[in-house]
C-alpha cells in the first residue's frame, strides 16, 4: 500500500525531488531550513512511516518511542552521529545514510581549504578588499609550501583516500592513520602510522574521522603540540573532533601556520576566537555542497527510504541486524 504511506521531509530539499515523492506518498514537507526542537521533530514524525532527515535532526530512543509507525530514518548525509543507531535497531527502525556519492566533492573541498589556508587566500583577499595593497613586496604574504611535502590524513575511509589521490598530483608523500591498516592496493603508496606518528611526521594534516565519544577532542592541545611548527590543519570531519579553543591558541601563537575548517563545535555558532584570526579559513559545513553531489545524496536517501518502505533492504543500511528483528516486522503494518 505504498500510495498511503506517510513520509516526512524534515528539512528543505530540492522541491522537484519532493514533488516526485508526492506521486507515491503522502508527504509532510517541512520546507524549512530551521532546526527543529526534539518535541517538534517527534510531533512531525508521530504518524510517519518514513523520514528524510539531515545531519541536524537527532534520532534517539525517546523520539522513536513517540513514533510507533516509523520504519526508516534516511539521513541525507554520510556522517550519522545524529542517529543513535543502536536505539533504532532496538526499536526496529532502519537507519540509512549516503556514502560514496559525496566522496569526490568532499575531497575537493578538503583541498580547497588546504590550499586556501596554506597560501593565505582569505587573508590576501581581505587585504585587497580593504585597499591595503599599495606596493608589491618581495616577501608579501608568504605561504606554506604544499608541493613535495608530507600530507597526513587521519581517517582513511573513502573520502580520505580521495584526498590522498589528489595529494599524489602534488607530489606529496602520504602518511595516514586509520583504526585498521588498509590493504596495500587501497594504500596506494601511503604509509600507515599511529595517530601520533602522523601528527609528528606530516607537514599538513587533514581530519576525516567520524565523530563519536572516542573521537571527541581527538585533536586537543597535547596533539597540536606534536604537530610540526608551521603545519596546516584541515578539519572536514565533524565539530568536536577538534578542541576549538586549543586550536585557536595554536593559531594565535603562530605554532600552526594556518587551519582550514568546515566544521565546528556548537555549529552554527562559532567560537568568536576564530573570527579575529587571519590564519584560518572558515566555511559553513559545505564540504559536499555542489549541486550534482547534493542531488546524488538526496536521490540515494530517497532510494534508501523507498526500499525500506517497499520491504527491500536498502543500499546503505547502517544497522543490518534490524532487518531480522521482530521489532521491525511489528512496524510494517498496513495503513
Ligand atoms: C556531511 O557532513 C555529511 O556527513 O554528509
Amino acid at each position: 500500500m505504498s500510495s498511503t504511506r506517510r513520509v516526512v521531509v524534515a528539512r528543505r530539499v530540492f522541491p522537484a525531488l519532493i514533488d516526485a515523492l508526492k506521486q507515491r506518498y503522502e508527504v509532510v514537507d517541512n520546507q524549512s531550513d530551521a532546526d527543529l526542537t526534539p518535541e517538534q521533530l517527534t510531533r512531525m514524525l508521530a504518524d510517519a512511516d518514513g523520514a528524510l532527515i539531515s545531519g541536524r535532526e537527532r534520532i534517539d530512543a525517546a523520539l522513536l518511542a513517540g513514533c510507533p509507525r516509523l520504519q526508516v530514518v534516511s539521513n541525507i548525509a554520510v556522517g550519522y552521529n545524529n542517529i543513535d543507531v543502536d536505539a533504532c535497531t532496538a526499536a526496529g527502525v532502519a537507519a540509512t545514510n549516503t556514502p560514496d556519492v559525496l566522496n569526490e566533492a568532499t575531497a575537493d573541498h578538503a583541498w580547497a581549504l588546504l590550499l586556501a589556508a596554506a597560501r593565505r587566500v582569505g587573508e590576501s583577499e581581505r587585504f585587497l578588499r580593504a585597499g591595503r595593497w599599495k606596493r608589491w613586496e618581495f616577501e608579501m604574504l608568504m605561504g606554506a609550501e604544499l608541493h613535495g611535502t608530507t600530507l597526513g590524513i587521519i581517517g582513511m575511509g573513502r573520502i580520505g583516500r580521495a584526498i590522498a589521490r589528489r595529494g599524489l598530483g602534488f607530489d606529496m608523500r602520504i602518511v595516514y592513520h586509520n583504526r585498521t591498516r588498509l590493504p596495500a592496493a587501497q594504500e596506494n603508496g601511503a604509509l600507515w602510522m599511529d595517530a601520533e606518528g602522523v601528527l609528528r611526521t606530516a607537514d599538513h594534516v587533514i581530519l576525516v574521522v567520524p565523530y563519536s565519544p572516542s573521537t571527541h577532542h581527538l585533536i586537543g592541545a597535547p596533539q597540536l603540540a606534536l604537530m610540526k611548527p608551521g603545519a596546516v590543519l584541515v578539519n572536514i570531519a565533524r565539530g568536536g573532533v577538534v578542541d576549538d579553543a586549543a586550536l585557536i591558541d595554536a593559531l594565535r601563537s603562530g605554532r600552526l601556520a594556518a587551519a582550514g575548517l568546515d566544521v565546528f563545535e556548537n555549529e552554527p555558532q562559532l567560537n568568536p576566537g576564530f573570527l579575529d584570526l587571519e590564519n584560518v579559513v572558515l566555511t559553513p559545513h559545505i564540504a559536499s555542497s555542489t549541486r550534482a553531489t547534493r542531488n546524488a545524496m538526496a536521490r540515494l536517501a530517497i532510494d534508501n527510504m523507498d526500499s525500506v518502505l517497499a520491504g527491500r533492504r536498502p543500499a546503505a543500511l547502517l544497522n543490518p541486524p534490524v532487518w531480522e528483528t521482530a521489532a521491525r516486522a511489528a512496524r510494517v503494518t498496513p495503513r
